[in-house]
């Protein structure tokens, strides 16, 4: 059986600097080709189209021919016609699980860590792309930060015991804090005792998925999704299942179609990520009812749905949930600040002890005085004042966009839904190519994304992912114009 990786990885799998003196068809096939060495992709292995990965790493359909050339001409991968280009069986190694030093010492490592090697190296050659209307990243003009460091010098005074907290799930003062916030912000149905807090949003889904599915289950993913998902059910050696979405958010019919019997949905309800539409109250049931039915659990994404422009907040599918299916995940790294590192997960009250067994050996506990410092920045009243802040900020933002879009890029520029957080999708006209307008984009300090680098599978729609962050109102038509002036 062939089998496919996600488009996604290929990014990561080979690094393209158009800066350096190698050529670039030469810097894809040695990165092929050590991806198939080391066993990174094995023998079977269908590629995408020559258009996908070109599309992924900003070259030309051409300079991929000549490195599929090359890798064909050296037995490297194999062209059949009518089907597509696969890694050729020879060059495959017995088994890929072992690294090979210069000085010919074996080195094993599992095939987890073969296969998010190349994420790793991704972030060794990671480069800044300037900030503006970076994607996911909040304004960081807008955040108050005298309130909070005196609320950390504050806390970091008050803060006895240096040795490990009791409090392995979070300390009471924010977990109190953040139920009642969620209870009457987000419509969650829970109590403090349910809640834990966590190094971010991603490490409390990876200790879920690690709590919940066996190797060889099945996962729905919303497609396009959150690309960091996809690795949290890799790691479990479970089974990505793309789900489409549409203008009513995920296809719930589509998924059953496909993995009646999946253990897992992975949903983002109230702001998908990347589309951005609202997943539709109908939708929100069929989701439901299909997990009580099939034994299924939920995890609902909760990430930036605070930011909603014309209307008030939609509810969380968690307040929906009559049996207990749903693992609702939230963060602070939009509302207050990434680097902060916190997030939280609520969960049905017979996971709990599931959950924090899991837990433990992994992450012990969140740093407890950022803890202290953000439940009082609750108690405050910073953190409520701060998203309504927020929120009318980058509400100017967006309304400022959807203008300079109009006035610069009609025609070129479509975009998406837009009632709602903190980025918004641009599809773009047939005669655009995703990776021009993005390299050119970049140049300008515009840290806009591909869309396509978001999809497990086809069929994509380009387009471009615009944050709404660091970037004034005032600003916006400017960047909008330069923008269009370098790609029309
Ligand atoms: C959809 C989605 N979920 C979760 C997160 C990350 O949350 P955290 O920073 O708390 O790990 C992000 C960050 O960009 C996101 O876009």
């Amino acid at each position: 059986m062939p089998r496919k990786l996600p488009n996604t990885l290929y990014l990561s799998l080979v690094t393209v600097d158009p800066d350096s003196a190698v050529p670039l068809y030469r810097q894809i096939y040695q990165g092929l080709r050590d991806a198939i060495i080391a066993g990174r992709l094995t023998a079977e292995t269908k590629l995408p189209s020559t258009r996908d990965l070109a599309t992924i790493w900003g070259v030309s359909r051409n300079t991929l021919r000549n490195a599929f050339d090359q890798l064909i001409a050296e037995g490297y991968l194999e062209a059949i016609v009518g089907r597509g280009t696969f890694v050729a069986e020879a060059r495959m190694r017995q088994p890929a699980l072992q690294a090979v030093d210069n000085g010919e010492r074996i080195r094993p490592i599992s095939n987890i860590g073969h296969y998010l090697e190349p994420f790793g190296r991704n972030v060794r050659h990671a480069r800044s792309r300037g900030n503006a209307f970076a994607v996911g990243i909040p304004d960081k003009q807008t955040f108050p930060h005298e309130i909070w460091n005196r609320i950390v010098n504050r806390c970091q005074r008050r803060q006895q015991s240096t040795t490990y907290s009791r409090e392995f799930k979070g300390i009471p003062a924010l977990r109190e804090a953040i139920a009642s916030y969620l209870i009457s912000a987000r419509g969650v149905r829970c109590s403090a005792e349910q809640i834990d807090i966590v190094p971010g949003a991603v490490s409390g889904m990876l200790v879920t998925t690690l709590a919940l599915l066996n190797p060889g289950d099945q996962a729905w993913l919303e497609n396009p999704s959150y690309i960091n998902i996809g690795g949290l059910i890799n790691y479990r050696g479970a089974e990505v299942v793309p789900v489409p979405v549409d203008c009513q958010g995920l296809d719930v019919q589509a998924g059953i179609d496909r993995a009646p019997n999946a253990r897992l949905a992975y949903v983002t309800p109230s702001h998908q990520y990347p589309l951005g539409v609202t997943m539709s109250l109908a939708r929100r049931q069929q989701l439901l009812g299909w997990a009580a039915d099939n034994h299924a659990w939920i995890i609902e994404d909760d990430y930036d749905s605070e930011f909603r422009y014309d209307g008030p907040p939609i509810t969380a599918l968690q307040g929906l949930d009559t049996d207990q299916r749903v693992i609702y995940v939230g963060t602070f790294s939009k509302v207050m600040f990434p680097s902060l590192r916190l997030g939280y997960v609520v969960l049905p009250p017979d996971l709990v002890d599931v959950y924090t067994g899991v837990k433990l050996p992994m992450t012990l506990h969140a740093p407890t005085l950022l803890q202290a410092a953000v439940a009082e920045f609750m108690l405050e009243g910073h953190f409520v004042r701060h998203i309504r802040a927020m929120r009318k900020h980058y509400q100017a933002c967006r309304d400022a966009l959807i203008t300079a879009v109009a006035r610069h890029l009609a025609g070129a520029i479509t975009l998406g839904a837009h009632d709602c957080g903190m980025h918004v999708v641009g599809y773009l006209a047939a005669e655009f190519d995703e990776s021009t307008v993005v390299n050119a984009a970049n140049k300008l300090n515009i840290a806009i994304t591909p869309l396509s680098n978001d999809y497990l599978a086809p069929p994509k729609k380009a387009g471009i992912i615009i944050g709404l962050a660091n970037v004034r109102p005032d600003e916006i038509d400017g960047y909008i114009a330069q923008l269009a002036a370098a790609i029309l």
